[in-house]
């Protein structure tokens, strides 16, 4: 990127602004979302959960979690005595589980190291675990009026939109220069940021779209540079797409007595501290263990389940379930095999199983 790039970007900010920032908010109030449960109101507790769990999550998914965390955990000082163990049991099925855990630390911090109020700054927010910088200016910019920009994917669309920023984004300095033309381009009023944050997260989610966007319905399109050029859906220009792999895994579904056996997944990993049917690599191994263990093949008692596919971010995993009933005997000799490869693995009846925290795929495999 040549300096100059970058100084007609920030020219092109300031000629926009504040004609961009007046306009979004007018458009906010007008044509935006109202009626989310986590607007309107300027309790950072309320905000950072939402925000937290809007990360990764659809918003149709997420208010329903919303309220029963709430419910369960009505502030920051509930969430922060409460065991891990209930904050993943009520996340499981919103994924991420590492959002669980930096929850659960974020609350005892804002707790222990902060009287059990938020800092006010997005500065000092950026301390706290989980909370990086767009989720901090969201909280700032939304509690206490700061004049931060929020700068997620959504964001970095619209922006290099309007302004017709078609550096590459995957370049640090290219993005640098997005964020300081974000900052130029916010309202001169204070009082005014929330609206515009919201703006900026409505506009990305329901006009400006990553593929035919509604250009029709945009608050900015007589100003919009990749509009003037004619084809806004090359923006943002982003080389470096994430690298997907795959994985294959196979469940090991023992029933005896309306029970089923589950241990808990370690503390890293996707499904950390989740509980979870064991992993085996392959219907050989499945097949090998059932057989060491019980001097026996039961393989023509192994039911084979169509292999289910859950998509996570950077992965595509492949799980194949195999269930078999057990008798007493049986029941026992397994359950003190896995019991030494995995201390955590138990029977857990399945009238019981709501009350434990499941990977969503298993929750539909064994519940429903
Ligand atoms: N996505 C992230 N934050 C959001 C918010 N406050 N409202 C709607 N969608 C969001």
């Amino acid at each position: 990127m040549s300096a100059s790039a970058s100084s007609d970007l920030l020219q092109r900010a300031q000629r926009l602004s504040p004609d961009l920032a007046e306009r979004l908010v007018a458009w906010q109030h007008q044509d935006g979302r109202h009626h989310l449960p986590w607007q309107r109101v300027r309790d950072p507790y309320r905000v950072w959960l939402s925000e937290i769990m809007l990360q990764q999550t659809q918003v149709t998914t997420v208010l329903g979690y919303f309220a029963r965390f709430l419910q369960r955990f009505p502030d920051v000082q509930v969430l922060a005595a409460a065991p891990l163990d209930d904050v993943l049991t009520l996340w499981a099925g919103l994924g991420y589980y590492s959002r669980a855990r930096n929850l659960h630390r974020c609350a005892q911090d804002v707790v222990n190291l902060h009287g059990g109020h938020f800092p006010t700054s997005c500065d000092a927010l950026q301390s706290l675990p989980g909370i990086g910088p767009s989720t901090a200016a969201a909280i700032a910019s939304f509690c206490f009026d700061e004049r931060v920009s929020i700068m997620d994917g959504n964001v970095k669309r619209v922006l290099s939109r309007v302004l017709g920023w078609g550096e590459d984004l995957s370049v640090r300095a290219h993005e640098k220069a997005l964020i300081a033309a974000a900052q130029v381009v916010l309202p001169l009023r204070a009082e005014v940021m929330p609206s515009y944050t919201q703006g900026l997260m409505d506009l990305g989610a329901t006009v400006c779209t990553p593929r035919k966007p509604s250009c029709l319905m945009c608050p900015w399109s007589d100003l919009c540079v990749a509009r003037q050029v004619g084809d806004p859906e090359r923006y943002p220009v982003k080389s470096r797409k994430l690298k997907r792999s795959e994985r294959e895994n196979w469940w090991l579904w023992l029933v005896w007595r309306e029970q089923v056996w589950l241990q808990q997944m370690p503390d890293k990993g996707v499904w950390a501290g989740l509980w979870t049917l064991p992993l085996l690599d392959g219907d050989e191994a499945v097949n090998a263990l059932l057989d060491e263990v019980l001097g026996k093949s039961l393989s023509e008692r192994v039911e084979r389940q169509p292999r289910m596919k859950h998509v996570l971010t950077h992965l595509d995993w492949w799980l194949h379930a195999r269930r078999v009933v057990v008798d007493d005997a049986e029941a026992v000799h397994l359950s003190v095999a896995l019991r030494a490869q995995a201390p955590s693995g138990q029977w857990v009846p399945l009238a019981d199983l709501a009350n434990w925290g499941l990977p969503a795929p298993l929750r539909r495999l064994l519940v429903g």
